[in-house]
């Protein structure tokens, strides 16, 4: 509680219409790298309570289309349609495949964590598993050029993860926003220009 007090980036969000100060890793990292375009089809995975889908709706426009996924439910963002379901379940894949319509992603962004249980090497495994489903989608959705940013924790089978991601994208960066909390081991690898 004393630390959400004193979180700047609390303080921030709560000044600004977005619902998390989760929204100010994704701003950060856009302003460094150029994530969003107008006119995108954007995939935000982990997507409650709903800062990054606010942020990735007002970048991609009206043209654009965000499809969000999160199991706990998220109120409603004009230019989102937000499917509640377990990433990790088939038909919650096939869902968000459904919506997709068709149509190939030009991004696929994913903020899933696991609930944290204090076993370090589970909670390891089942956030790297999180980070993979989110790049099996990606390989499966983006079109040629398209990008992946998902979020990790340093530890096992990362170098593993960032392997896998460099078969498909020549150009891969890590980011370490400002805003993720100090203690945290969390960081953000970015994907470019997707290869099939
Ligand atoms: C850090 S929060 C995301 C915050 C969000 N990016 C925002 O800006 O509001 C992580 C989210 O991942 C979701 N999540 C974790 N495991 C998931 C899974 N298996 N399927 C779908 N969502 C999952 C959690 O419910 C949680 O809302």
């Amino acid at each position: 509680m004393q630390r959400q007090h004193r979180d700047p980036f609390v303080k921030q969000a709560q000044r600004s219409d977005y619902r998390s100060r989760a929204v100010f890793k994704l701003i950060e990292v856009d302003e460094k790298d150029n994530l969003f375009r107008p006119g995108q089809l954007v995939v935000d995975l982990g997507a409650a309570p709903g800062s990054w889908s606010q942020y990735a709706a007002k970048k991609t426009g009206k043209q654009g289309r965000v499809i969000a996924v999160d199991i706990l439910p998220m109120d409603n963002i004009k230019g989102v349609s937000f499917i509640q379901g377990d990433f990790r379940e088939q038909e919650v894949l096939d869902a968000c495949l459904s919506a997709l319509g068709g149509n190939r992603a030009d991004l696929v962004i994913s903020d899933m964590a696991p609930n944290i249980s204090g076993i370090k090497s589970s909670d390891q495994t089942r956030s790297v598993h999180l980070a993979e489903l989110a790049r099996d989608l990606a390989l499966e959705v983006l079109q040629p050029g398209g990008d992946i940013l998902v979020k990790l924790f340093q530890g096992e089978g990362v170098d593993e993860f960032r392997k896998s991601l460099q078969e498909h994208f020549p150009r891969i960066i890590s980011r370490n926003p400002q805003a993720s909390r100090e203690s945290s081991r969390e960081f953000y690898l970015l994907g470019r220009d997707y290869r099939p």
